[in-house]
């Protein structure tokens, strides 16, 4: 049962990237239940605007976070709108799962565009205007695979350990302009993202399990509440952290 919301992201504004679908949708709920503004930015304008609707007061901007401009004017429509831009949510990606001596160039370069560079502008843009106010949150998804390697998942492995290193990065960047920047490292969630996987037959749900501690899936949710944490003002001292919420897998070194 989801814990009763206290308002603990009150008057604050919340751009999530990829906030359409799975873990960004999830993180937007509980962010409008907590209070703050939600605008959702997506690449499926009908999704976004879909799922907006079932949000108090929130927006939905169609946007790719490869492009520099999609992601300024979404971030200027925020700060029109609300005021100021408190929270930003780096979270859309795609998978990759293939072996590697299969992989073009253009299924390196698709997953880094999207996963890294894609991250590095939306923190960046983020970051010009949080560093003019002298306060503000990124949160940046990064997964299990940025911290511990996985055959066949080469791009995505390293395009999430880059944005492992490019929230300590920022971190330690923008600590003196009041901007915080954490990274969330789920592992495996329960989300349309993982169901494509499993119906492609790239993952077998059983095997997952057996291999997590807590002995099943990650909710959505639970990712959520680690995100609410992390963008809160409870969490002023935490910056440069990776949270792990994998039900204990990158602890687990038996058999
Ligand atoms: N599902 C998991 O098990 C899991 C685990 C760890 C990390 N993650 C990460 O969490 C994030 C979200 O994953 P999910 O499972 O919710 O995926 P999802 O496919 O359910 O949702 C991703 C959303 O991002 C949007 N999107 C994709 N590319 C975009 C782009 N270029 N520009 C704008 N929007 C774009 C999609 O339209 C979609 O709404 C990803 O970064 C993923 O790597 C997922």
């Amino acid at each position: 049962m989801a814990a009763p919301a206290t308002g603990r992201l009150s008057g604050k504004s919340a751009l999530i990237t990829g906030g359409a679908s799975g873990i960004g949708l999830s993180i937007a709920q509980a962010f409008a239940d907590e209070g703050a503004r939600v605008f959702l930015f997506d690449r499926d304008l009908a999704a976004a605007e879909a799922a907006a609707e079932r949000l108090p007061n929130a927006v939905a901007f169609e946007g790719d976070v490869t492009s520099r401009g999609d992601l300024a004017r979404a971030y200027d429509g925020v700060i029109a709108a609300h005021g100021a831009l408190d929270i930003v949510l780096v979270n859309a990606g795609v998978s990759q799962n293939q072996p590697t001596l299969e992989m073009s160039d253009a299924d390196w370069q698709r997953v880094m565009d999207i996963n890294c560079t894609g991250a590095f502008l939306t923190a960046q843009e983020a970051g010009r205007r949080m560093v003019a106010q002298g306060r503000g949150v990124i949160l940046m998804m990064a997964s299990l695979y940025g911290v511990l390697a996985a055959p066949e998942r080469l791009g995505y492995c390293v395009s999430k350990a880059g944005v492992v290193m490019m929230a300590k990065a920022l971190a330690v960047e923008w600590a003196a302009h009041g901007v915080r920047v954490n990274a969330l490292a789920p592992g495996y969630v329960e989300t349309p993202f993982l169901s494509d996987l499993i119906a492609r037959g790239r993952l077998d749900p059983a095997r997952l399990k057996a291999r997590t501690p807590i002995g099943r899936l990650i909710s959505p949710q639970e990712v959520a509440r680690g995100a609410v944490f992390l963008a809160e003002d409870a969490s002023d001292a935490i910056t440069g952290h990776v949270l792990g919420i994998d039900g204990g897998w990158s602890a687990y070194g038996y058999i």
